[in-house]
C-alpha cells in the first residue's frame, strides 16, 4: 500500500521546505496542493475573471491540469498547467494576494481534491498544504501540522522572495500583512479550512531550523514505518 504523509500549517511555516528533503531522503513523490490552486488563481487573472466570482472560477478549475516534473540539476520541481510551466509565474505577489479567495469556493476545491488523490492512490506521496490531513487523504499514515509564529514566518518569505528576484518592493511588514490575510482567509472558510487533524503532531517551527524540522517529520515517518513493519511480521 502506498505511504502517505501529509504535512499541513499556515503559510511559510516551513512545510514544503521539509517535505520536499524528505521526500528526497524517503524516496517519496513530493506533491505541492498549493500549487494547485495557485495555478487556478493564475488563470484567474489572466482571463480577467473576478476571484470571487464562483461559477467562473469553478469553469477554470474543471479545466486547469496541474502536473509536476523533477527539477533538474537538484533544482525544485517544476509545475506544470496545461502545457506551460508555470513554475515562477504562480510564486508572483499578484498570486499570493488572490489564491485565498479562488481556494475559498467548494467546487474549486472539489475539482482540485479530486486531481491530488488521484496522484495520491498510484504512488507514496509526502503533500503539503492547508487541508491534507483533515480532507484530502484523511487516511494519511503520518500527519503533522506545522507553525510557526506570523513575524517569524513574513521574515523567511521576504528573504525567499528577495533571493528569487521577486521582492517588487515589498518589505517584511507588506508580506506579514499579506500572510495574516491569507491566514485568516484560509481558517475561516466554510469549506475545508486550515486546522489541524486530531491526529496530527504539532511542530512549532519559531526556533527550528529546516534541518530540525525535517528530522522531527522523518522521526515520525521512520516510527510508523517500524511499527507497520512490526505488525506484519507478528500476522506473518
Ligand atoms: O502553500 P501555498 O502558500 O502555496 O498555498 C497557496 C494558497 O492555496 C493558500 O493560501 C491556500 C490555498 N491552499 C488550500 O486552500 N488548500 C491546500 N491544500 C493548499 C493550498
Amino acid at each position: 500500500m502506498p505511504l502517505q504523509v501529509a504535512v499541513d500549517g499556515p503559510a511559510g511555516s516551513g512545510k514544503s521546505t521539509a517535505a520536499r528533503r524528505l521526500a528526497r531522503e524517503l524516496g517519496l513523490v513530493y506533491l505541492d496542493t498549493g500549487a494547485f490552486y495557485r495555478s487556478v488563481a493564475l488563470l484567474v487573472l489572466r482571463r480577467g475573471v473576478d476571484p470571487e466570482d464562483e461559477p467562473s472560477v469553478t469553469d477554470i478549475s474543471a479545466g486547469a491540469r496541474v502536473s509536476f516534473q523533477p527539477g533538474t540539476g537538484g533544482g525544485p520541481d517544476r509545475v506544470f498547467c496545461g502545457g506551460e510551466d508555470v513554475t515562477e509565474a504562480i510564486r508572483r505577489p499578484e498570486i499570493s494576494r488572490v489564491v485565498s479567495a479562488v481556494a475559498a469556493h467548494a467546487a474549486v476545491r472539489e475539482n482540485l481534491t479530486r486531481q491530488m488523490r488521484l496522484l495520491a492512490a498510484a504512488q507514496s506521496v509526502i503533500m503539503d498544504g492547508r487541508d491534507v490531513g483533515t480532507h484530502v487523504l484523511p487516511a494519511a499514515a503520518v500527519k503533522i501540522f506545522l507553525t510557526a509564529a506570523a513575524r517569524e514566518r513574513a521574515r523567511r518569505r521576504a528573504r525567499e522572495l528577495e533571493a528569487a528576484g521577486q521582492a517588487d518592493g515589498l518589505t517584511e511588514e507588506d508580506v506579514l500583512a499579506e500572510i495574516e490575510a491569507r491566514d485568516r482567509g484560509d481558517s475561516s472558510r466554510a469549506a475545508a479550512p486550515l486546522r489541524q487533524a486530531e491526529d496530527a503532531f504539532l511542530i512549532d517551527a519559531t526556533f527550528l531550523s529546516p534541518d530540525e524540522v525535517t528530522a522531527l517529520i522523518k522521526e515520525k515517518v521512520l516510527a510508523w514505518k517500524q511499527v507497520r513493519e512490526g505488525g506484519e511480521e507478528t500476522e506473518n
